[in-house]
């Protein structure tokens, strides 16, 4: 049995004449991880933008944990723990590493203690103290990782997160990713690397233009004439 967490019905969003998400819908369960891809300029992030509160969907219903969200800020669905990472890190640049974990720890339900767990978590404890603008890209992403984790989220947003990553980091952050999920948090994971989605995903979503083109294996959407036309053209 699974216990559904979120559940998107015919989500709409605009911008001016431009329809960007068009009845969207699709569930998530608690601790599942669902992959959401589509070429680019499909709607992925804006449907990131849209869960997390950060814009308003302009139709249809988002209902999380048996509540309708959708008029709710991004403050309070973070309360309720939805939480995201961004396709560009969002960190502090100018704070310490462990600065930026307990920044966002104050903005959730952390103990003070935690944020050595999350350092520990995300790999970046010996980094601990460094200015977060020193940082590679790849840890950058993980810290961006660790702030959304410091609000204890049940939900979590990945915005391509392995974008520009060699395949050591990527392997590691697909482990990370899959012992949160075991730990209970359910993910979106808007990935444009099929390999890496395909080892931690067992469901993805394809967008094309803003519809829903598919629903299920990733192995079975690559057979599917109208997800084959979105990203080939045809
Ligand atoms: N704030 C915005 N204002 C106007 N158009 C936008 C805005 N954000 C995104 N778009 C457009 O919406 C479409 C979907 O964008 P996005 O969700 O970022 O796609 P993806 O993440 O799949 O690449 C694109 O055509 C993009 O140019
Ligand atoms: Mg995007």
């Amino acid at each position: 049995m699974s216990t559904e967490l979120l559940r998107l019905s015919g989500v709409r969003k605009r911008f001016g004449g431009f329809v960007v998400l068009n009845d969207v819908s699709f569930a998530v369960a608690a601790g599942e991880i669902v992959g959401l891809v589509g070429p680019n300029g499909s709607g992925k992030t804006t449907t990131i933008n849209v869960i997390s509160g950060l814009l308003r969907d302009d139709g249809g219903s988002i209902v999380f944990d048996g509540q309708d969200v959708g008029a709710l800020p991004v403050h309070r669905r973070a309360r309720l723990g939805i939480n995201r990472t961004f396709q560009v890190p969002k960190v502090f640049r100018d704070m310490s590493v462990r600065e930026n974990i307990e920044v966002a720890a104050h903005a959730g339900r952390l103990q003070p203690g935690q944020v050595d767990a999350i350092l520990d978590e995300i790999g970046l404890a010996r980094v601990a103290g460094q200015i977060a603008g020193s940082l590679t890209a790849n840890q950058q992403k993980l810290l961006d990782l660790g702030r959304a984790l410091a609000t204890s989220p049940k939900l979590l947003l990945v915005d391509e997160i392995g974008a520009g990553l060699n395949p050591a980091e990527l392997g590691a952050i697909a482990t990370l990713l899959e012992k949160l999920a075991a730990r209970g948090i359910a993910m979106i994971v808007v990935e444009h690397l099929l390999d890496f989605l395909n080892r931690i995903t067992e469901r993805v979503i394809v967008l094309g233009a803003g519809r829903m083109l598919f629903e299920g294996a990733l192995e079975a959407a690559s057979r599917e004439p109208e997800v084959v036309a979105a990203f080939f053209g045809g």
